[in-house]
């Protein structure tokens, strides 16, 4: 089986109450295929406790940043440096298309985000709204996230995602993930495609039990 990356993206959602009640609900099987690696991104303020709790399930699950600073650590108010990160996460977001347009991250600033994660040791997801954009050296993963299939419930086509996936696999990515508006319902129909591997999960990750389930199907 090939690899696969199922990545919850929780975006600004979730209190340390709410994290609580997804963690007793959410499961994976014991029996799970080595193959399948599973990251929770939460919002910054609940690394620690999506830590806790994973090691408390014994889950085999890895963690993420949704973002990092392009600073390094110091005098940079309400900024998170990549070596902070890096003591409670191994994965960062870097690029989505909503910290793009409502954070005016250009491809400068991109590049600079790249290198402080890849200084500190992260793995680093890109995202990309189309196979043209700009891909920094050292990004371990892209997502490929059209913008009209964010949070819309209408996603791209199986088909057209594989299309761009091999896109991005010719220009030395290994691993591309499809995301935007995927579903339990849907997700096989992604990563049964030969060059997709794996997807990034919004809204349904947002679900313990659909989140389970997206798990399975994958
Ligand atoms: P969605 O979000 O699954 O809610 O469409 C995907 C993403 O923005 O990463």
């Amino acid at each position: 089986m090939k690899k696969l990356f199922i990545v919850a993206n929780w975006k600004a959602n979730k209190t340390v109450q709410s994290t609580n009640e997804w963690f007793d609900q959410f499961a994976i099987p014991s029996d799970l295929s080595p193959d399948k690696t599973v990251i929770i991104c939460p919002p910054f303020h609940l690394l620690p406790i999506v830590n806790m709790r994973i090691r408390e399930k014994q889950l085999s699950v890895s963690i993420g940043a949704q973002t990092v600073s392009m600073f390094p650590e110091g005098a940079y108010t309400g900024e998170i440096a990549a070596t902070q990160i890096k003591e409670m996460a191994e994965y960062v977001i870097i690029g989505h298309s909503e910290r793009r347009k409502n954070f005016s991250e250009t491809d400068e600033i991109l590049v600079k985000k790249v290198a402080m994660a890849k200084q500190a040791g992260l793995k680093i997801i890109y995202c990309v709204p189309d196979a043209q954009t700009m891909i920094p050296e050292g990004v371990d993963i892209v997502a490929y996230e059209p913008i009209a299939a964010i949070g819309s419930g209408h996603p791209d086509t199986p088909e057209n995602a594989d299309a761009v996936a091999k896109t991005i696999n010719n220009k030395g990515i290994t691993s591309v993930l499809y995301g935007g508006s995927t579903t339990a319902e849907n997700v096989h129909q992604y990563t049964e495609k030969e060059s997709v591997n794996g997807v990034l999960v919004g809204g349904a990750s947002l679900k313990p039990l659909e989140f389970s389930s997206m798990i399975i199907q994958a």
